[in-house]
């Protein structure tokens, strides 16, 4: 008789909305198998669409009941639920001293820690949205006490949305969250502006857009297999006196830098303002 394979543990998820599901798809994709996959959601709706996406994985209403099944708990309700959440499950965690991963944006671990108790070993994450299509990159924190063997298994269940990438404190995590949080955002509004400039210069719309997206994606798939980092590929493309020299020069005199730079400074101090908000509750 053989034993099922399972690299993971049985996992719970709290929280089954966009960001569980694509984790849960992610891990039912991957190279990785878990013995169970339990997730909870108060919306009928939601519990409906998990089970018909999801038929192996247990779907119940109840938090605690799907926490009492995983030895890793995935914390993936809104940062505003949060506080709630662990509070209710933190006697279970006192006894079971569960891996508790929490993906919601700008809450702190010391945060989790004071709501779930001093026996959960809680990891945090900031994914990004193309996690949703496996394409993300998410930055872990955990503080000192977590073993190197529940670091490496928040990285295996992460690392089924994309890429990982660990920090040495929480106030990395909010600069990670003003990079690679909120960094789609500022990439598709790059898309757009460019867009939007290639149809004053006389391009269709449909066409400034195919040509911009493509750019886009096709540049950072460049830039992501190649050994010569941003600036050397930038200068392999910019010829003296040439047409990107004349456009680059443009963004210099505005000063690109100090621009990019003061908007990654605002997101990170707003994250960092957040996670004090939801700290106090
Ligand atoms: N989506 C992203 O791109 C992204 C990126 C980075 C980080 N995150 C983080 O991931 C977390 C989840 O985000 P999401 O986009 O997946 O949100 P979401 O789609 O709204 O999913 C959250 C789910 O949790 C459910 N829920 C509400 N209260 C609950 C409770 N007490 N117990 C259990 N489940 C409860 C919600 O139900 P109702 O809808 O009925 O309230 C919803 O189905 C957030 O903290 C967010 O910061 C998300």
């Amino acid at each position: 008789m053989t034993t099922p394979r399972s690299d993971l543990p049985a996992l719970a998820f709290i929280g089954g909305g966009q960001m569980a599901r694509a984790l849960i798809g992610g891990l039912a994709a991957g190279p990785l198998s878990s013995p169970a996959m339990w997730v909870s959601d108060p919306g009928d709706g939601q519990r409906a669409a998990l089970a018909a996406s999801f038929p192996g994985v247990r779907v119940l209403a109840d938090n605690e009941s799907a926490a009492a099944a995983g030895a890793v708990w995935v914390l993936a309700v809104k940062p505003q639920q949060i506080a709630a959440v662990a509070r209710q499950l933190a006697p279970l965690a006192e006894r079971v001293g569960p891996l508790v991963i929490s993906v919601a944006a700008g809450i702190r671990t010391a945060d989790l820690q004071r709501w779930l108790g001093a026996s959960a070993a809680i990891v945090r994450a900031m994914p990004n949205r193309p996690a949703l299509i496996g394409a993300g990159v998410t930055a872990l924190y955990a503080p000192p006490e977590v073993s190197t063997e529940r670091r490496a298994l928040a990285a295996a269940i992460l690392g089924a949305v994309g890429s990982v990438v660990w920090v040495g404190s929480d106030a990395e995590i909010d600069a990670a969250t003003a990079v690679s949080g909120s960094g789609p955002a500022y990439f598709l509004r790059l898309i757009e502006l460019l867009e939007e400039a290639g149809v004053a210069a006389g391009l269709d719309p449909v066409v400034a857009h195919r040509l911009a997206l493509d750019t886009a994606l096709g540049t950072a798939r460049l830039a992501h297999g190649s050994t010569e980092s941003c600036a050397e590929l930038r200068a392999s493309v910019t010829s003296a006196g040439g047409t990107t020299a004349a456009a680059l020069a443009v963004l210099e005199a505005a000063d690109l830098r100090a621009i990019v730079g003061s908007a990654v400074g605002a997101a990170a101090r707003r994250a960092a303002e957040l996670a004090d908000e939801f700290g106090r509750t």
